[in-house]
């Protein structure tokens, strides 16, 4: 049977963000776990813009909509900003529609309270693109998971937990097929 597509989505933009360290954690211990293809996307490289500032028909939004439309499913490497998730992250979320239907995601995340804050307003989110948000949900300190804020060195225990959390993802994703 062909392999399901997964892409590990970076949720931040800024310069000296952590979460390509986190991703390319994620991705290897999905790699190892082997149950799924998996690509890390990474919002920056798409240059959106604000929805509705454009016509909808840059380069960037069309990629974005054909990069997204590959995959079967997805996990949101998710950091927390005041509270929620990045404006980077929302807005990539509403420049798209039917790329993101019908399809399953799991989140890791991070900050002070291991981005719960944020992975929870995500959760509202991703009911309304008919997403289907699994329960494992490992979820990273910046006190206890990185040194300085910026070094990202993950407890192990966290290890077992993304490849539950995979697990539920490829399972979702692989049954929501049916409707897509
Ligand atoms: C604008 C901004 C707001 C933040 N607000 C919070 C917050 O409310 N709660 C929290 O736990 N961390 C907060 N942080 C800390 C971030 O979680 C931390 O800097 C993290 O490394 C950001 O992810 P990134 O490095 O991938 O951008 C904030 C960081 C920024 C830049």
């Amino acid at each position: 049977m062909t392999k399901l597509n997964i892409g590990i989505i970076l949720g931040s933009t800024r310069q000296g963000r952590v979460s390509t360290q986190v991703g390319e954690w994620v991705k290897e211990i999905a790699n190892e776990h082997g149950n799924a293809k998996y690509e890390i996307v990474d919002i920056a490289e798409y240059k959106l813009p604000f929805l509705g500032e454009g016509t909808g028909q840059e380069p960037g939004i069309v990629g974005w909509n054909e990069k997204l439309a590959s995959f079967d499913g997805f996990v949101f490497i998710v950091q927390e900003y005041n509270h929620s998730l990045t404006g980077a992250l929302k807005n990539a979320l509403d420049s798209a529609r039917e790329p993101w239907n019908n399809k399953a995601a799991g989140i890791v995340s991070y900050g002070s309270t291991g981005g719960a804050r944020a992975a929870e307003h995500l959760r509202g989110i991703l009911g309304e693109l008919m997403i289907a948000d699994v329960r494992v949900h490992p979820t990273l300190s910046l006190f206890t998971d990185f040194e300085n804020y910026s070094t990202f060195k993950p407890a192990e225990m966290h290890m077992d937990n993304v490849k539950a959390m995979l697990d539920q993802v490829v399972a979702w994703s692989g049954a929501l097929k049916t409707l897509r």
